[in-house]
C-alpha cells in the first residue's frame, strides 16, 4: 500500500509536473511544458495554489518523494475548467509518474481525494477526460458518470456518499 499525505502549498512545483502529465496524457508532447503551463485553460487548475478551497493528496515512494497526485480546485463559472459542472463543485486533476503506473497508485489517490472532498462538505466532484484515455475506465469503476460530452471528451461527476 502506497503512502499518502495531504498536499501543501510547497507542493506546487510537483503538482505542475502532474498537471503537465494529465494535460499531455497521451505522451505525444505536442506542446512543451512551459507552453502548457502558460495556457490559461491549463494553469487555472494550479495558479495561486494553494487557495483555501483547494485540496489534494500526494502518493510517496519509500523515501518520501512524491510519485503521483490528485487534487481539486473549485473553479467559478467565470473561469470554468474543462470539467465544470456547477458553481461550488470541485474539479479534480490526477497524474502518476510513468514508472509508477499500473500499480494501483492512481486508484488509491482518486479514492483518497474523494474522501477529502467529502470530509470538506462537498456532495459532488467532477472532472473532464478524453474518451481515448483509459483513465476513463478508472473513473467509471470508481462511480463517476458522464454528465455531458464534447467532441473528444466527457465531463464526469461522482456523488460523494
Ligand atoms: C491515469 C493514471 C492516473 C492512472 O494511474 P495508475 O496508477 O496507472 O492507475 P491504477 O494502477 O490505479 O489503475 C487503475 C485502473 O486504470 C486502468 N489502467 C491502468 N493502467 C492501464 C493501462 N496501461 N492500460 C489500460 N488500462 C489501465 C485499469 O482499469 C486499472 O484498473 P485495474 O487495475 O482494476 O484493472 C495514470 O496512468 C496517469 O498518470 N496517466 C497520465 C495522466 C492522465 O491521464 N491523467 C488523467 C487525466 S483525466
Amino acid at each position: 500500500m502506497v503512502a499518502l499525505r495531504r498536499a501543501v502549498a510547497a507542493d506546487a512545483s510537483f503538482l505542475a509536473d502532474m498537471l503537465v502529465v494529465a494535460a499531455d496524457w497521451s505522451g505525444d508532447h505536442r506542446r512543451p511544458k512551459v507552453q502548457l503551463l502558460a495556457d490559461r485553460q491549463v494553469n487555472r487548475y494550479l495558479k495561486g495554489w494553494k487557495r483555501a478551497a483547494d485540496d489534494g493528496v500526494l502518493a510517496l515512494d519509500d523515501n518520501g518523494a512524491p510519485i503521483g497526485a490528485c487534487w481539486y480546485r473549485v473553479l467559478g463559472k467565470t473561469e470554468p475548467g474543462y470539467g465544470f459542472v456547477a458553481p461550488g463543485v470541485p474539479e479534480l486533476t490526477l497524474g502518476v509518474r510513468p514508472l509508477w503506473r499500473a500499480q494501483g497508485v492512481g486508484r488509491t489517490l482518486l479514492r483518497a481525494l474523494c474522501d477529502v472532498a467529502k470530509e470538506r462538505g462537498h456532495q459532488r466532484i467532477s472532472l473532464s477526460v478524453e474518451r481515448a484515455n483509459f483513465a476513463q475506465r478508472l473513473y467509471i469503476s470508481e462511480g463517476f458518470t458522464t454528465l455531458s460530452s464534447g467532441r473528444d471528451s466527457d465531463t464526469m461527476v461522482k456523488t460523494l456518499r
